[in-house]
C-alpha cells in the first residue's frame, strides 16, 4: 500500500548480518579515496505505478538482483544525485542544502519520465541511512561521506514506455577529495567534436546517460594531456556550457564574475548557485550570461580574464590553469590558483565543515 511522505522513522532497518568490523572500517577511513569504498547499508524505497512509494527500509549494502529485461538496462531510465555528509568537530554529521538536491531529483525524474520522489522521502532516506551508517563519516580534512541517491526503472518489459516500476536507493562512500593531491589547477580541453547536450535534450537532468556520453570525449582529452572537457553549445558551437561533471566560472580582471546562464542544457548546480550567492555577498558582481569561447580566449590572452574555475559537489571548487583546443593552447593567468577562486572555496568549505557561521541556514544536521 502507498504510505504517506515519510520521516526517517518510517524506514524499517534490516541490519547487515555481516557488517565491516571496527578494524576494517578504520582501515578504510585511514586511506580515503573518492567513491571506492561503501558502507554496510543502503536506504531503499520501491515504487510501482499502482502502489506508489512503498517499503521504506535501510538494508544491507549489496548487489541488486535485476531482471535482464529491466528497462534501466536497455533504455537508461536512471537519475542520480550527489551530496556530502560532513563530520563536524562537535561530532555531529551535517549536510549541505539537501532540499536543493531533492528538488533537482524531482526535475530530473520529470524529464526522464520517472516517478517523482517526494522531497520529504528523499530527505528522510538520507537521514535514515546516516542514522545507521553515520559512523562511516570520516574526520580527515576535506573528507566526507559522499551520498549517492539514485533511481532506476525496473520494469520487466522491452517495449519503450514510461516505467511502471522503479527503485530508489541511497548508498554512501567515505571519501577523500575528488581530485587527489590537494587543490591543483586542472587543464581543460575545449571540445569541438562532441556535444554534451542539445536544445530540448536532457542536459539539465542529472541522468546517467549524460555522464556516459561524456566518457569518450574525456578519454580523448586525457590522451591529449588534458584533465577535463569543456563543452560548447550544440546549436552554435560557440557558447560555453559546462565541464560535464562541473559548472564553470570566469573571473574578470575588474572583479566581475561571469558564469554560463542556465539554458536547459546545463546542470543547475547546487554548488554553482551557492557560489553565486557567496560571491555576490562578498560584493563581487556576478553575471549569468552566455560566454563565448572567443571572448574567453581573447580575455585570457589579453589578461582581462584573471581566473577560471570549475565547481561541483564532488570537486568543490577547482582552479583551471590551462585550456586548449585544436587551434589554441593558453595558460590562464599565471597558471596557479587565483585569489577569488581560493577565497570562495575557503568560504564554502568553512560553512560545510562548520569552521564558519552558517548565516545562510544551508547546513542540515543529520545525526
Ligand atoms: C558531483 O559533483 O557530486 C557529481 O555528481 C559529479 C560526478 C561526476 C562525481
Amino acid at each position: 500500500m502507498t504510505t504517506s511522505a515519510s520521516t526517517a522513522e518510517a524506514f524499517r532497518v534490516v541490519p547487515n548480518a555481516s557488517p565491516a568490523s571496527a578494524e576494517e572500517r578504520a582501515t578504510v577511513l585511514a586511506d580515503l579515496k573518492f567513491g571506492v569504498n561503501f558502507t554496510d547499508h543502503m536506504a531503499r524505497i520501491s515504487w510501482t505505478a499502482d502502489d506508489g512509494w512503498t517499503d521504506r527500509r535501510v538494508e544491507a549494502y549489496g548487489p541488486l538482483p535485476l531482471d535482464p529485461a529491466a528497462s534501466v538496462l536497455h533504455y537508461a531510465g536512471e537519475i542520480f544525485e550527489g551530496l556530502k555528509a560532513y563530520r563536524w568537530a562537535d561530532g555531529t554529521i551535517r549536510t549541505f542544502r539537501p532540499e536543493e538536491n531533492a528538488k533537482r531529483f524531482q526535475r530530473s525524474a520529470h524529464r526522464m519520465a520517472l516517478p517523482e520522489l517526494p522531497v520529504e522521502d528523499f530527505l528522510a532516506a538520507i537521514r535514515a541511512y546516516v542514522a545507521v551508517d553515520g559512523d562511516w563519516t570520516p574526520t580527515a580534512p576535506d573528507s566526507s561521506l559522499y551520498l549517492r541517491p539514485f533511481l532506476i526503472a525496473t520494469d520487466v518489459f522491452l517495449g519503450l514506455r514510461q516505467p511502471k516500476k522503479a527503485e530508489f536507493l541511497v548508498i554512501g562512500s567515505p571519501s577523500g577529495p575528488y581530485f587527489s593531491g590537494g587543490v591543483k589547477p586542472v587543464s581543460i580541453w575545449v571540445e569541438q567534436d562532441y556535444h554534451r547536450a542539445g536544445p530540448g535534450g536532457t542536459g539539465a537532468a542529472k541522468c546517467g546517460g549524460n555522464y556516459a556520453a561524456s566518457l569518450l570525449p574525456q578519454m580523448e582529452a586525457y590522451a591529449r594531456g588534458y584533465d577535463q572537457v569543456l563543452y560548447l553549445d550544440a546549436k552554435t558551437d560557440t557558447v560555453l556550457e559546462e565541464l560535464g561533471g562541473m559548472n564553470v566560472f570566469v573571473v574578470l580582471k575588474d572583479g566581475t564574475v561571469v558564469t554560463p546562464v542556465l539554458t536547459g542544457n546545463l546542470l543547475e548546480g547546487v554548488t554553482r548557485s551557492s557560489i553565486i550567492q557567496l560571491l555576490s555577498d562578498d560584493d563581487l558582481k556576478v553575471v549569468e550570461r552566455p560566454i563565448t569561447i572567443d571572448e574567453l580566449r581573447q580575455g585570457v590572452a589579453s589578461g582581462d580574464v584573471a581566473e577560471v574555475f570549475a565547481c561541483g559537489t564532488a570537486a568543490v571548487v577547482t582552479p583551471v590553469g590551462r585550456m586548449g583546443a585544436k587551434d589554441f593552447e593558453q595558460q590562464v593567468g599565471d597558471g596557479t590558483p587565483g585569489a577569488v577562486t581560493m577565497k570562495v572555496r575557503q568560504t564554502l568549505t568553512d560553512i560545510q565543515y562548520g569552521h564558519a557561521e552558517d548565516t545562510y541556514g544551508w547546513m542540515e544536521t543529520l545525526a
